[in-house]
């Protein structure tokens, strides 16, 4: 993990008082994976010590309004919640949702094991490096990723579900299970291996416009694109497993060069 897990007692010697969640006797403490823009994300334990969980906490905002602060984080934890439980319904891998207290600011879902694809692409990008590998050579990893990736987010839209903010850091890869591996797995298991998992549905709404999910899509590509060279050279890739995902797919493609074509005037005006 490349988070420094500290305790939430000395990551809290400011001014911050936690939920009463993070005391619960029966819950690990919790522990600090990363802090963004918005909210804390600590890893505990749901029910049984053997159950790990993440909490995502959104702390209030001293520099908002406070009745206005409370109503954006009602709203926040409860879409999230909501868009979670449809992805889940219809089979879209997302974390499964244990507990909330919209009130106090809080999420309990499922732990992911694994890590963010930006962190598995960058390794996997310098141990290439390392090796001297030529860009383009050997890398059906690559490829074979992007097409789970492209498979997953069709997924997503064709459920009428969009995310809102689709980057690599909100894609996890989490590792196959071990049953199925031939018992060499720790030196078998590739950097790029594992089921795709979407995370982080804080921005995600419900809808099935054709810009929304070309929105989406332009995001994913500029986050890839932010990655890598060859990464970004691959993102066709995504797209051509997402314009087989769902009926509709090639429509947002279409529109994705509208996106683009909008995005690259937006940054020549500075
Ligand atoms: N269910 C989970 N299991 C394991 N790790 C998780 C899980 N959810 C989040 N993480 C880790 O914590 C990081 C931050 O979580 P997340 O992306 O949900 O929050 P955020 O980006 O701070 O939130 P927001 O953008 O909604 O304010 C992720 O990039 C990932 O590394
Ligand atoms: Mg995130």
């Amino acid at each position: 993990m490349e988070a420094q897990a500290i305790h939430p007692c000395a990551a809290n010697s400011d001014e911050r008082v936690l939920p009463s969640i993070f005391r619960h006797p029966s819950a690990a403490a919790p522990l600090l994976i990363t802090q963004g823009a918005e909210a804390l994300l600590y890893r505990s334990t749901y029910l049984l010590p053997s159950t790990p969980c993440a909490l995502k906490y959104r702390p209030s905002k001293p520099y908002r309004h406070p009745i206005l602060d409370a109503r954006l984080t009602k709203h926040r934890i409860l879409s999230e919640a909501r868009v979670l439980v449809k992805c889940r319904r219809e089979g879209v891998p997302v974390p499964a949702v244990y507990a909330l207290d919209e009130a106090a600011g809080w999420l309990m879902i499922e732990w992911i094991e694994g890590e963010v694809v930006r962190i598995r692409l960058n390794e996997w990008l310098k141990r290439r490096k390392e090796e001297d590998i030529a860009e383009g050579v050997d890398d059906g990893e690559l490829l074979e990723l992007m097409t789970r990736v492209g498979s997953a987010v069709g997924r997503l839209h064709a459920i009428g579900v969009v995310h809102g903010d689709l980057t690599t850091s909100n894609l996890m890869l989490r590792p196959r299970s071990r049953e199925v591996s031939n018992g060499d797995s720790e030196t078998a298991s590739k950097m790029l291996d594992g089921n795709v998992v979407l995370i982080d549905f804080g921005l995600a709404s419900q809808s099935q416009a054709d810009e929304d999910r070309a929105v989406d899509l332009y995001v994913l590509e500029r986050a890839f694109g932010s990655t890598h060279p060859r990464a970004e050279s691959l993102f066709v890739e995504v797209l051509r497993e997402y314009g087989r995902s769902f009926k509709g797919a090639n429509v947002v493609l279409k529109k994705l060069e509208d996106v683009r074509m909008r995005g690259r005037k937006r940054s020549m005006l500075g």
